[in-house]
C-alpha cells in the first residue's frame, strides 16, 4: 500500500475498535473508548510484527543459531527506535527496557541517581505527577519536595517555574535531579520540560521525565533547541500507553549517569565473566541495564510502533489530537454544571488529549458508570493514581461542601466525591466517541434522579447497578478462549 494510504487508514488499524457489548438498556452497541490515558489498544500492523517475529523466536543472549541473530537484530532495532523517536544521540544516551510501565524505570533511576551522588539528598517533583514519579524517589532517592503549580483550584497550570526556581535556589548544593511530567495524567497539562532542564542545570541538579502521557499525543526530543543546558538527563516512558499493549517500560539515560557505577540490577547477559569470587560487568550498553532474558516480543512491537508514529510524524498527530480535544472542550463547557479540572486557556496552558471533570450533584463514580452501563463509554473515575493533584484541585469543592468532620458520613461523603471522570484520546477516536461521551453526560444531567435509582453507593464510592450486570467471564472467557483455539487445532489436524 503507498504511504498516503495507509496513512489514511491508520486509525482504523487498532484491534478493539468494533468491540460490542450489551448494556443496561438492552441495546447492544459499539464501544467507545476514551481511556487512552489508561492504556490505548494495540497497533494491529505492529502487533503484526511482533507476530512475524515469533516465527522466529529465540533468547537474545543465544548467538550461533540463525533464530537468535534474528531475535538480536530485531531486538537492537527496537531500540533504535526509541533513541531516534526521541532524538537521543546514540553516542551519548543508553534506551533500556525495564519492567512492564514507567514504573520500573523510575525506580532504577531514583536508585541510580541516589547511588551516585548520596550527598545530594532533595528531589524536587511536580505537584501533578503520577505516584509512579513521585513514590520511588521518595523511597531511594531522599526527601521529596513537591514544586507548586500556577494558577489556582480547580483551574491549576504546569509547574510554576519562579517556585521551582526558588527551591532549586534554597536547596542549593543538595538537590540530585528534578523529576517531572511532561504531561499530566490526570489533565493532560503540559509542562515546559526544557525550561526546567535549563534551571535544574543552572545548580547542577539532573533532569527526569515521565514522558508517559506524553509520547503517543505530541513530540519530544531530548533537546528542543540543541542548547545543552535545556537537554534532557534521563526519559521514562510506558509502551502499554503508546499504542503497544504487552511491551515494556522504557527508560533513555545519558550515558555519563550510568557509566562507571555498577547497574542497579545484576544477573545473566550483562556480564563480561563471572568467577565464584567476583564478577566483571560489560561496558555495553543496553546489555549492562538489561540483566536477564528481555520481553524481545513486546519490545519490537513497541519499536514498530514507533516507527509508524516517525513515519506518520508527531506533528501531524498532534495537530489533528489538538483539534478534537478543542471539539471535546468546547462540547463539556456547553453543560450547564460541569467542571472541567486545570487551567482550560490552551494558548496560556498547553494541553494534550485528556480531560478531567466533574458534574455538580453527582459522584464521580455515578458518572462514570452510567456512561459505560447506558452508553458504552469508556472512561476511567478516581484519582488516576495522582492522589495528591486531584485533592489539591478538588479543595475549592470539598471545602464547599462544608462538613462537620464529626458527622458520622463525613468520611463517606468526601470518599465518594474525592475523584473525577476522565476521557482520554487516542489515534483511533472518532468524533462519534465524542458524540457519545458528551450524549451520555447530557441524557444524565437530563434525568439524575432516574439514574441514581438505578445504582447503590458503597462505602468506598463504588456504585452497583440494582439489576444489570454482566459477569464479566460471559463476555470474554480466558479459558473459553483457548477453548476455541484447541477446538480449530482439533478441527485442522484431528488429533485431539
Ligand atoms: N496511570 C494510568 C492512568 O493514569 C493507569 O490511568
Amino acid at each position: 500500500m503507498s504511504h498516503p494510504e495507509w496513512l489514511e487508514n491508520l486509525h482504523l488499524d487498532f484491534i478493539g475498535l468494533d468491540t460490542r457489548y450489551w448494556l443496561a438498556d438492552g441495546r447492544e452497541t459499539r464501544r467507545h473508548y476514551l481511556d487512552s490515558a489508561a492504556s490505548t489498544l494495540a497497533l494491529r500492523s505492529a502487533h503484526h510484527v511482533a507476530g512475524e517475529l515469533l516465527h522466529h523466536y529465540a533468547n537474545t543472549h543465544s548467538q550461533a543459531h540463525f533464530s537468535a541473530r534474528i531475535a538480536n537484530h530485531a531486538y537492537a532495532w527496537a531500540h533504535e527506535q526509541v533513541l531516534q523517536f526521541i532524538q537521543a544521540d546514540s553516542d551519548r544516551y543508553a534506551a533500556f527496557f525495564a519492567g512492564s510501565g514507567c514504573t520500573a524505570p523510575l525506580n532504577r533511576l531514583a536508585r541510580t541517581l541516589a547511588a551516585r551522588r548520596p550527598e545530594r539528598d532533595v528531589v524536587l517533583a511536580s505537584l501533578l505527577e503520577h505516584h509512579a514519579n513521585d513514590l520511588p524517589h521518595r523511597k531511594h532517592a531522599g526527601t521529596v519536595i513537591h514544586i507548586p503549580l500556577t494558577g489556582i483550584a480547580p483551574t491549576l497550570g504546569a509547574v510554576d517555574l519562579a517556585a521551582l526556581e526558588r527551591l532549586l535556589e534554597q536547596h542549593r548544593g543538595r538537590v540530585n535531579y528534578v523529576a517531572i511530567s511532561a504531561a499530566s495524567n490526570v489533565t493532560g497539562i503540559c509542562n515546559p520540560v526544557h525550561e526546567i532542564a535549563a534551571l535544574a542545570h543552572a545548580v547542577d541538579a539532573w533532569i527526569v521525565i515521565d514522558a508517559s502521557q506524553h509520547l503517543a499525543h505530541a513530540p519530544l526530543a531530548m533537546s528542543d533547541t540543541g542548547a545543552a543546558e535545556r537537554e534532557l538527563d534521563a526519559v521514562v516512558f510506558s509502551g502499554h500507553k503508546l499504542y503497544a499493549p504487552g511491551s515494556p517500560g522504557v527508560a533513555v539515560v545519558r550515558r555519563a549517569l550510568l557509566d562507571g557505577c555498577e547497574p542497579d540490577e545484576v544477573g545473566g547477559g550483562m556480564v563480561e565473566d563471572v568467577h565464584l569470587g567476583d564478577y566483571r560487568i560489560t561496558a555495553q550498553f543496553p546489555d549492562r541495564e538489561e540483566a536477564g532474558t528481555p520481553n524481545i516480543i513486546g519490545a519490537v512491537q513497541l519499536g514498530a510502533v514507533l516507527n509508524v508514529l516517525q513515519r506518520v510524524g508527531m506533528e501531524r498527530i498532534h495537530t489533528a489530537e489538538q483539534q478534537r480535544l478543542r471539539q471535546l472542550l468546547a462540547g463539556l463547557a456547553a453543560i450547564p454544571g460541569l467542571r472541567v479540572y486545570g487551567d482550560p486557556d490552551l494558548d496560556r496552558t498547553p494541553r494534550l488529549g485528556t480531560v478531567a471533570f466533574n458534574l455538580d450533584g453527582l459522584d464521580h463514580g455515578l458518572v462514570a458508570a452510567v456512561l459505560n452501563d447506558y452508553h458504552n463509554v469508556a472512561v476511567r473515575n478516581g484519582c488516576f493514581c495522582a492522589h495528591p493533584y486531584v485533592r489539591e484541585l478538588l479543595k475549592p469543592e470539598l471545602w464547599a461542601l462544608d462538613l462537620d468532620p464529626d458527622a458520622e458520613d463525613a468520611a463517606t461523603l468526601i470518599q465518594r466525591r474525592q475523584g473525577m471522570v476522565r476521557a482520554s484520546l487516542g489515534l483511533y477516536t472518532t468524533d462519534e466517541d465524542i458524540a457519545a461521551l458528551l450524549g451520555g453526560i447530557r441524557d444524565l444531567r437530563a434525568q439524575p434522579e432516574y439514574y441514581r435509582a438505578q445504582y447503590d453507593a458503597d462505602s468506598e464510592g463504588n456504585v452497583h447497578h440494582r439489576e444489570f450486570a454482566t459477569p464479566t467471564e460471559t463476555l470474554f472467557d480466558p479459558a473459553a478462549a483457548l477453548d476455541r483455539a484447541l477446538a480449530q487445532l482439533s478441527a485442522s489436524s484431528g488429533m485431539l
